[in-house]
């Protein structure tokens, strides 16, 4: 349920977050790496805190009351991202410990029922390593290969290559939602589209897509959606498994363990029904509670107005980080969410990312876990801000100054 009515009070947001109001080196925090990971409201901490000191038991396992709340209280949860991701049935939300875990899962599982040798897989030049190297590892395997969406200069997919990659041989395509290094915008629904004219199935890494608009899995037709709990305001260690029923039902689980399974003997084991099939051992199910909570404040903040905030402030961002001369932006084009990626001069990213720090601005530099994207425009990395909805105009202000000093420094 979107709640399109809340008010966005800033002040009342930023109060929710107990780190915002850090100082670092005796500056006031500006946390522009939300890319990395965000910070998280003290809805979702309380959670958590109410969850180890007031209920925690092992879930699934025992007939004692504290096992029963928990139990409810993660199944709960897992109702909770069903709905937020509109997917038809819980049996297809599979908890994991993130993207990373999501993505390898598929990878093996799917790779293990339909990959064949010759058989290709189709990702794109943007990719974060975590779409890319589980594939590979599963290519290496089956002897199948990669094939990879070249980029445009200003970061978007060039598209038009898609219907002579998509081939006969092709039979998954994964790609990113929103890419993490420049925040450009893949037009996944295109894509799907265009794969299921040819009965191919589409995994979506929406680990940069989720916590910045609506998502509908039944709408856009995606036959696996993943993400992570921390990069939607909830905690590390906990992640989701979208998966259309008919691929999960063909696919093998990819660990063993306690829960997964039906029935063990030393001759044969049958596996438990979906979800549990892929949930193997005792899961991070306190972080599932907590990512519960994280997505019911968005939807308590309301996710239009998130979207709003957000873009209100990419707007703002790219002009005046432009504006100061010398800079080149990577993923430069207006498809993009609230993440600027950008070089000064030729300043090395390390070094104004150390300065920015020193100034209390927490940015990333580097490669964002994907080098071949930084290897098309032939950079080791940028300077990435990453903005979210509890940022401030005032603070992209104080990004300016420490830009501005970078230069005073360094040229
Ligand atoms: N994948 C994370 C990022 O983009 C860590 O920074």
């Amino acid at each position: 349920m979107i709640n399109k009515s809340a008010v966005f009070d800033i002040d009342k947001i930023r109060s929710d977050f107990p780190v915002l109001s850090c100082t670092v080196y005796g500056k006031k925090l500006v946390y522009f790496d939300n890319g990395a990971t965000t910070q998280k409201p003290k809805q979702v901490i309380n959670a958590i805190t109410e969850a180890y000191s007031k209920y925690y038991s092992n879930i699934h396992r025992g007939v004692h009351a504290l096992s029963d709340i928990s139990s409810e209280k993660y199944e709960s949860a897992r109702e909770r991202i069903r709905s937020f991701i509109n997917a038809s049935a819980k049996e297809e939300i599979v908890f994991t410990s993130g993207t990373t875990a999501s993505i390898n899962l598929v990878a093996f599982s799917f790779g293990e029922r339909y990959i064949s040798q010759g058989d290709e897989v189709l990702i794109s030049e943007l990719e974060h390593h975590a779409n890319i190297v589980p594939w590979q590892m599963m290519c290496e395997r089956k002897d199948a290969h990669l094939r990879v969406i070249p980029v445009n200069d200003d970061g978007t997919l060039h598209l038009e290559d898609l219907d002579h990659l998509i081939t006969e041989k092709t039979k998954i395509v994964a790609v990113s939602q929103v890419s993490n290094a420049l925040g450009v915008i893949v037009p996944v629904k295109e894509i799907i589209e265009k794969a299921h004219e040819k009965n191919i199935p589409v995994l979506v890494d929406g680990a940069q897509g989720i916590q910045h608009g609506h998502v509908d899995v039944r709408k856009l037709d995606c036959d696996f959606y993943v993400f992570s709990g921390h990069k939607v305001y909830g905690p590390t260690g906990i992640g989701v498994l979208y998966g259309k029923r008919e691929w999960l039902e063909e696919m093998p689980p990819c660990q063993g363990g306690g829960d997964m399974v039906e029935r063990v003997t030393f001759e044969k084991t049958t596996y438990n029904e979906l979800p549990f099939k892929f949930e193997a051992g005792t899961v991070n199910f306190v972080g599932a509670i907590g990512l519960a909570t994280a997505l019911e404040y968005i939807e308590a903040t309301g996710m239009d107005n998130i979207v709003r905030q957000e873009a209100d402030l990419k707007v703002y961002a790219d002009e005046r980080i432009k504006a100061t001369g010398g800079i080149r932006v990577y993923g430069n084009t207006q498809n993009k969410i609230s993440i600027i990626s950008f070089l000064i001069d030729k300043i090395h990213p390390y070094d104004a990312g150390l300065i920015l720090d020193k100034m209390g601005i927490a940015v990333r530099t580097g490669s964002h876990c994907a080098q071949p994207i930084m290897a098309r425009f032939g950079i080791d990395g940028t300077i990435r801000a990453s903005l979210c909805f509890y940022n401030t105009r005032e603070e992209i202000d104080i990004l300016i100054a420490g830009i501005e000093k970078v230069k005073s420094m360094m040229l």
